[in-house]
């Protein structure tokens, strides 16, 4: 009989005390749990930002031949779209797979909270980055497009006043080699940027018979 009410009284106990100090909690609990969600998020996108913004909007987001992006004032759903369709016309090119880019829509959010809480968080310090998943046997056109189209132009022609035409024309006084080492070098005080951190040699060489051999 004693222990009945003993027993009754731990679940008297448990029922009074310890669910309301459980619920009480939930919610510092489920913050913490966004929180996490968060940075994690903000790492991913800074992650993705230094492989492939910074060249165009600077190292900390303050702006190059794209405007500063850290504490911009565009909406999360703006910032999206801009990044997933690119400005037409532009060097701002689609980054999303919808449209012939590399990104996943799971990039593409992350690389907006990442933006959105730049809070002095320096890219250019996050780990080396994984290029965007470019499958291994990706076609040398594709890779053009998502990588190089942004300032050489979709059709290899050039852009003004940001690449130079790369066809078989335009490049007819440059070895292989010397080709194949401004992809991998990049050209200093230009913004020719260095691949050699971001493609494979085969892709390089996919590249190079690509825009040195191949009319467009
Ligand atoms: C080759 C250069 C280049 C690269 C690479 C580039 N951008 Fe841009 N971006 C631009 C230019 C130029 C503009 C301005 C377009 C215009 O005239 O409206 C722009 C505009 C934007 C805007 C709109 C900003 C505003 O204030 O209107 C956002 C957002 C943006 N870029 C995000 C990104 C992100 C994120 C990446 C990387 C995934 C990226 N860009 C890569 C050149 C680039
Ligand atoms: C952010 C802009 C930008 C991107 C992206 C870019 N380039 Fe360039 N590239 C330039 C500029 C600017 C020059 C001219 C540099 C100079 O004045 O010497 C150049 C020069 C070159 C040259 C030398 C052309 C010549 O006639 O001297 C080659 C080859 C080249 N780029 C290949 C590529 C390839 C391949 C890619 C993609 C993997 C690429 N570039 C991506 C801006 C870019």
């Amino acid at each position: 009989m004693q222990q009945k009410i003993i027993i009754g009284f731990v679940l008297t106990l448990i029922i009074v005390v310890f669910i309301p100090v459980y619920w009480a909690m939930e919610p510092a609990r489920q913050e913490a749990a966004l929180n996490r969600q968060r940075d994690e998020a903000v790492a991913r996108g800074a992650e993705l930002f230094s492989a492939n913004c910074a060249v165009c909007h600077g190292a900390q987001g303050e702006g190059n031949i794209g405007p500063a992006l850290k504490g911009t004032r565009l909406s999360e759903n703006t910032l999206k779209k801009t990044i997933a369709r690119g400005v037409p016309g532009t060097a701002m090119a689609a980054w999303s797979k919808e449209d012939a880019g590399p990104f996943h829509p799971q990039n593409l959010s992350d690389l907006v909270t990442f933006i959105k809480n730049w809070d002095g968080a320096t890219p250019s310090s996050a780990p080396p980055a994984e290029p965007p998943a470019t499958p291994a046997a990706v076609s040398a056109d594709k890779l053009f497009a998502n990588t190089c189209a942004a300032c050489h132009g979709v059709n290899r022609e050039g852009i003004s006043g940001l690449g130079p035409a790369l066809t078989p024309g335009s490049l007819a006084g440059l070895s292989d080699d010397e080709i194949r080492n401004t992809i991998l070098n990049g050209r200093s005080a230009t913004v020719m940027p260095a691949f050699k951190n971001r493609l494979s040699p085969e892709e390089i060489d996919a590249l190079l018979r690509l825009i040195k051999y191949t009319a467009p």
